[in-house]
């Protein structure tokens, strides 16, 4: 949409997006902006309902306060959120781009007064969006398509206060598009390799980033990552990285990320059939989420905390060396899994990220994100991402990141009877249970194996979250980044 989106502090932009509350004329300062009445003619025109995201457009005379005005629908004022702000300023952000608008003002001040949305949230509101529609991967675009040149938007904003808060917004969008970035990236291009080697690109940020392959995994006893990727000519990998606040103490505790990274994911033996495989590029978008979280954390949101991001890195591939069903694996912490199912691989990597989450980072708290399962699209679709996490501290945290960060989560239950349904007849568990009851849930039950008792610990599945159909907001069709925004706002927040 847009190639780069710049502040300035001053200047006579193009255009001027009035924010308008349904049912609510223009307010005192949009007045101000109407010396010629050309506002009060389009606020009366039937495209102008107030309805989130409608558009009208107003030309006052000889181009002041700007040539164009446009009146942005917010909605009622007392749904106004963060989130409603986000989905109206991305249909404006289209309309600038479809009239080739290189700079913009906003005026929201009526309707953010009247609907009592805080300023600062109201603009990273404003930045995220507009960093978000700017999101396009042109990447593999080749001599048929060509590269389509995107325009330059200048936002003029004279507030200090709010420059912080546009500047905040775009930093978390820019880290959500790292990840829309790598989960686009296909499978020939984005393997394992290539992972490690974009999270080492973080290092300019000041993290600090190694990668464990080859007898390093065998050392560390990561069995889930070794067996998963044995089949695949790219090796698997465990990928951390470490951000480090500039003034820590020496005890303080890390949050760690942990991001299911499958590059590919064909199903391995118990391959997947019937187009159920297409699409499985994006099967890494928990470690990409995590990755982008890193960046936004890094570079943007500076957090008081520590945080440790750990990559669990494979392809799920088949050869004659794949791991099968009926293989058992030994974890690092002792517990034995009895493979069922050789598709039911992410839960197997994300054990070894738990388990070494545990024994070597001291965390405060760990939270995995992972595309784990077809099932929690059936219960959930596109709209919330599952969420286990039964210390209460913790999940009240997730949930205050996911409100500011507009990613919805919903919490699922972890009932001793869901443990119960792992537990293998050969091995301590089995890796998925044939009945099919309760998919996703098995996940996260399975995981809750690796995981130290007293340590808070939140799995996310945002299988149906990571990717969208269509134009959805400031999304196009294809991935999201879920989960980086959350998560680098779950650091801020910490
Ligand atoms: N990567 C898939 C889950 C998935 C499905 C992600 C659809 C995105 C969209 C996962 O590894 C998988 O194959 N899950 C199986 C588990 C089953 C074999 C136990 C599933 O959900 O069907
Ligand atoms: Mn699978
Ligand atoms: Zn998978």
């Amino acid at each position: 949409m847009f190639d780069a989106i710049t502040i300035k502090k001053t200047g006579q932009p193009q255009a001027i997006v009035v924010g308008v509350l349904k049912g609510k004329g223009l307010g005192t300062e949009s007045k101000k902006l109407d010396a010629d009445g050309s506002l009060a003619a389009a606020a009366k025109r039937p495209e102008c309902t107030g309805d989130v995201g409608s558009i009208a457009h107003a030309f006052p005379d000889k181009n002041k306060p700007a040539g164009r005005v446009i009146l942005l629908g917010l909605g009622d004022a007392k749904s106004l959120t963060a989130d409603t702000l986000r989905t109206a300023i991305a249909s404006a952000g289209r309309q600038l781009s479809g009239v080739k608008a290189t700079s913009v003002r906003f005026e929201l001040d009526d309707a953010l007064k009247a609907a009592k949305l805080d300023d600062g949230d109201a603009y990273a509101a404003v930045g995220e969006s507009l960093g978000l529609l700017s999101w396009r991967c042109e990447d593999f675009r080749g001599s048929v398509a060509g590269k389509n040149p995107k325009p330059k938007l200048a936002i003029i904003e004279g507030s200090a206060a709010l420059t912080k808060a546009l500047k905040l917004g775009m930093g978390l969008a820019e880290g959500a598009n790292v990840a829309r970035t790598l989960s686009q990236t296909p499978p020939n291009i984005a393997t394992t390799d290539f992972m490690a080697a974009e999270a080492k690109k973080l290092s300019k940020l000041g993290c600090t980033v190694r990668v464990i392959k080859g007898d390093a995994l065998k050392r560390e006893k990561l069995e889930g990552l070794i067996n998963v990727g044995k089949a695949s000519e790219n090796e698997p990998c465990l990928i951390r990285l470490e951000y480090k606040p500039a003034r820590a103490s020496k005890t303080a505790k890390p949050i760690v990320l942990v991001g299911k990274t499958m590059t590919y994911d064909s199903g391995g033996l118990s391959i997947k059939v019937g187009g159920g495989m297409v699409g499985m590029k994006r099967d890494k978008d928990g470690g990409c989420a995590v990755l982008g979280a890193m960046h936004a954390i890094a570079k943007t949101i500076k957090p008081k905390v520590p945080v440790v991001a750990l990559l669990c890195t494979a392809e799920n591939s088949i050869s004659d060396e794949a791991y099968r069903p009926d293989d058992v694996l030994t974890f690092r912490n002792g517990v034995t899994v009895e493979v069922t199912n050789t598709d039911a691989e992410g839960r197997l990597v994300l054990a070894d990220g738990l388990c070494w989450a545990c024994a070597k980072e001291k965390p405060a708290a760990i939270v995995d994100v992972a595309t784990l399962t077809g099932g929690v699209v059936v219960a959930l679709g596109s709209t919330y991402a599952g969420l286990w996490c039964d210390d209460d501290k913790l999940r009240g945290k997730v949930q205050d990141a996911s409100d500011a960060a507009g990613e919805r989560v919903w919490r699922l239950p972890l009932h001793q009877e869901y443990k119960d349904m792992m537990k293998s007849p050969v091995a301590d568990i089995i890796n998925s249970n044939p009945n099919r009851k309760a998919h996703p849930i098995q996940g996260a039950a399975f995981l809750s194996y690796f995981v130290d008792e007293n340590i808070p610990w939140c799995h996310l599945d945002i299988a149906g979250t990571h990717a969208v159909d269509g134009d959805d907001g400031p999304y196009i069709k294809g991935p999201t980044g879920f989960g980086a925004r959350l998560l680098a706002r779950l650091a801020e927040q910490w």
